[in-house]
């Protein structure tokens, strides 16, 4: 399958009074059509800062940005952290758009739905306001909010999260993107409205044979509709896999950890098993060696004190499956067992 987007060795810091933020460092993935990869980490990994730079959204003035962000249109490939701001603002909201966390920050109060669903879509398409009304009724009504005509005319505040989600989701697909950035859509929702968004982002990733990239810090969330999974820490990718590597043959400490803490179904809602102790490190002086070393039960099984001198490289465990660890394949997987 060839991939929509390729990111090649993306790195963004951020230069602070406190010191140069080393948000994402070296990371590389692709996405295809009609695939979703999630992006998975702690918070303040780096998850969101990887994404503005996908959109283009960082401020050159005050980011550091190195590597590339290609993207694969019929017009030809572009590199989105090269290309013109000109050129970047037709490819986003059009090839490439995104929904952030906090529906509520992102609709504007005082227009109504359907004039923040039919703006993105007046910016990229030649049509006029009857036209745009339109779409806006149909987009509605494609991501499941009844009576759209009704409620096309009415404002933020008189719809529920979910169905404000849904909003999002509809102003997102005005113009059929083939990547959809789905960054924390449903933190904000109970569970029940998660899984609902998470389904109707599945049926639309279906209907329109989108790329997806979909970013939460929740591993239990993602195994229904994700293809493949990239684990971040401290802004670099640990772990890389499909669904069933990961959950079931996970090759990270780190990702073992967060498998652990993600609650079960026979759990009482909300109470987790256990989590990983300790916090992330700053990212402005990031431990010597493996950054995951002083939260890491299994750094004293490296010999030669590698963990603590040493970064590890990203290491092919299997066909698609890499992780960035010293361990070899071989106790990781006896690691990943006993973690069962
Ligand atoms: N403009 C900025 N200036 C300085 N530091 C920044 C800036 N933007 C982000 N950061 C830092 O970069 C790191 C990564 O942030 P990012 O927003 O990508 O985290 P995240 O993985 O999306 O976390 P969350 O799950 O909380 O959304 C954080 O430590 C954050 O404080
Ligand atoms: S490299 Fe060492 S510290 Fe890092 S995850 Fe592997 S065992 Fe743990
Ligand atoms: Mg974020």
């Amino acid at each position: 399958m060839k991939p929509f987007i390729e990111v090649k060795h993306l790195s963004v810091s951020f230069p602070t009074d406190a010191g140069l933020v080393r948000a994402t460092d070296d990371i590389s993935f692709t996405v295809a059509r009609g695939e979703t990869l999630a992006i998975v980490g702690e918070s303040g990994s780096g998850k969101s800062v990887s994404s503005m730079a996908i959109m283009g959204l960082h401020n050159p003035k005050r980011t550091l940005i190195s590597g590339e962000v290609i993207v694969h249109r019929e017009e030809g490939d572009i590199d989105i952290i090269t290309a013109s701001p000109e050129d970047v603002r037709k490819i986003r909201g059009k090839s490439i758009s995104m929904i952030f966390q906090d529906p509520m920050s992102s609709l504007h109060p005082y227009y109504t739905v359907g004039n923040q669903i039919t703006e993105g879509w007046l910016l990229h398409n030649e049509g006029g306001k009857q036209e745009a009304r339109k779409r806006a009724i149909e987009m509605l009504d494609l991501v499941g909010i009844p009576d759209a005509v009704k409620r096309v005319d009415e404002y933020p505040h008189q719809f529920s999260g979910g169905m404000r989600q849904r909003v999002m989701i509809a102003m997102a697909l005005v113009n059929n993107p083939s990547l959809l950035i789905a960054d924390e859509p449903t933190t904000a929702l109970d569970v029940t409205v998660q899984s609902q968004i998470l389904n109707l982002l599945k049926d639309m990733q279906k209907e329109f044979n989108m790329a997806v990239i979909l970013i939460t810090h929740d591993l239990g969330v993602v195994a229904e509709v994700a293809d493949r999974i990239n684990v971040m820490y401290a802004g670099r990718l640990v772990e890389e896999g499909s669904v069933d590597e990961i959950f079931h043959h996970s090759q990270h400490p780190y990702t073992l950890g967060l498998l652990s803490s993600i609650p079960r179904v026979d759990e009482k809602h909300g109470k987790r098993l256990s989590t990983i102790p300790g916090q992330p490190p700053s990212l402005i002086s990031l431990p010597e060696g493996c950054a995951f070393n002083p939260r890491c039960e299994f750094a004293s099984r490296v010999p030669g004190n590698l963990c603590f001198t040493t970064k590890p490289e990203s290491i092919v465990r299997s066909d698609g499956h890499r992780s960035r660890c010293h361990l070899d394949t071989q106790t990781l997987l006896t690691i990943s067992k006993e973690g069962k």
